[in-house]
């Protein structure tokens, strides 16, 4: 059985508005790891806020300053990392996730993912009209994306500590299979 004190790094992955932040926090608690946010390691690098990325750079030089962050990680010892949802789209990204330790998708249904993420103010591709079909067409293409996580979490219904301790369960057995 894992040793829950051994465990290093845990990587979350999942789309807008599925939790990554706050249960990354609660499960950084009871792990007794540090948590480490890459998109506030993006903006620190970078000195500007997430939209004022996107807004100078576009999307292209958003997703370039993500790699640099998640390589940035290697380092890490011992960390929950929370992902921006978009990481799993560039393929180089997936041997730095997998490299820190194992990936978890925290799944969450649109409607859900909709009610968290509110006006999207501080998400640029969560904004503006029409936001509802984009960000269901950016979920069924990413949706295939995430699956290829190691753990798969369902969050619907549930407050961050269940998910928490959902993840630690999961962790577990996923432990026992190799
Ligand atoms: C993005 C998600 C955001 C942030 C950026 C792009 C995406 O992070 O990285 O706005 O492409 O889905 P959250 O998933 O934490 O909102």
């Amino acid at each position: 059985m894992l040793n829950l004190s051994e465990v290093k790094t845990v990587v979350l992955i999942g789309f807008m508005g599925s939790g990554k932040t706050t249960v990354g926090m609660e499960l950084a608690r009871r792990l007794k790891l540090r948590f480490v946010d890459v998109d506030s390691v993006i903006a620190e690098q970078a000195g500007r806020t997430i939209p004022e990325i996107f807004a100078r750079e576009g999307e292209e030089g958003f997703r370039r300053r993500e790699t640099q962050a998640l390589e940035s990680l290697y380092a890490v010892d011992g960390a929950v990392v929370a992902t921006g949802g978009g990481v799993v789209t560039v393929e180089e990204n997936w041997p730095l996730m997998r490299a820190l330790g194992p990936v978890i998708y925290l799944r969450t249904r649109l409607k859900t993912a909709l009610q968290r993420i509110g006006e999207g103010e501080d998400r640029p591709l969560a904004k503006g009209v029409d936001r509802e079909t984009r960000l269901k067409t950016l979920l069924a293409q990413r949706t295939p994306l995430y699956e290829r996580a190691d753990l798969v979490v369902d969050t619907d219904g549930l407050a961050p500590c269940d998910v928490a301790r959902h993840i630690i369960d999961n962790l577990q057995s996923w432990s026992r299979r190799c």
